[in-house]
């Protein structure tokens, strides 16, 4: 397939236009968006192309309260790091939609899976992490083809939502997501609008 101009163009407005959410509107997301969603993670690509993430979508509300009790535990204790007016900055940020996003979706990545069989992840395993996360990334933008916005929710303590989901010992947690119509567009992200952190130039140099 030829893709042209116009295909880098919409490529690039959906780049642009992602941006980590953590303000939602809470209007259910249909079935046949997620399930458009799921397929597109199967797109991403994977070392040995063993596909090591697992996604659960969370429904249960004690589950979602037992989440959110962590990450304000979390949260709470990140904060502890910064001292005067840096704490208060801190805390002054939004870093998790978690109680308005109608879709909670917590994944892991399956340490040793059978998928691959072994290619790939002798001398870096963190490649199995490392492909979830590439497919967490396509589920971001096919999110947000969608007119939907994903936030990476990652202040938590992985061990206490692994216990939460009671997982098996060799799923570890990539991230937690929050997923749902966003409560306003932006093309530049939140911690540059609060003045936190600008986003930096990629280095890139010959060498
Ligand atoms: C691995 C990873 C973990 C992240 N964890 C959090 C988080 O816990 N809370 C949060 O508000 N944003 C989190 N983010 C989002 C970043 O803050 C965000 O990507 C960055 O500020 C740039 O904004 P943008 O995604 O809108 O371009 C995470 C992003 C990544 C890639």
């Amino acid at each position: 397939m030829k893709l042209t101009q116009a295909h880098r163009d919409a490529l690039l407005d959906i780049l642009r236009w992602r941006r980590d959410v953590r303000h939602f509107l809470s209007d259910p997301i249909d079935e046949a968006v997620l399930e458009r969603l799921r397929a597109a993670m199967e797109l991403a690509p994977s070392v040995g192309n063993a596909s090591p993430w697992r996604v659960l979508n969370v429904v249960s509300p004690d589950k979602r309260a037992a989440v959110i009790a962590n990450f304000e535990a979390a949260n709470a204790e990140a904060a502890k790091l910064y001292e005067g007016e840096k704490r208060a900055e801190y805390n002054a940020l939004k870093l998790a939609g978690l109680r308005d996003a109608p879709v909670h979706l917590a994944i892991f990545t399956e340490t040793d899976p059978d998928e691959g069989h072994g290619l790939g992840r002798q001398t870096m395993p963190e490649m199995l992490a490392y492909s979830t996360v590439a497919a967490i990334h396509t589920l971001w933008l096919a999110a947000r083809a969608e007119n939907l916005g994903m936030g990476w929710v990652s202040i938590l303590d992985p061990e206490g939502i692994a216990t939460i989901f009671d997982v098996p010992a060799n799923w570890s947690l990539t991230g937690y997501f929050c997923l749902g119509k966003a409560a306003s567009d932006d093309d530049t992200p939140l911690l540059h609008r609060n003045d936190w952190q600008e986003n930096s130039p990629t280095e890139w140099r010959e060498v």
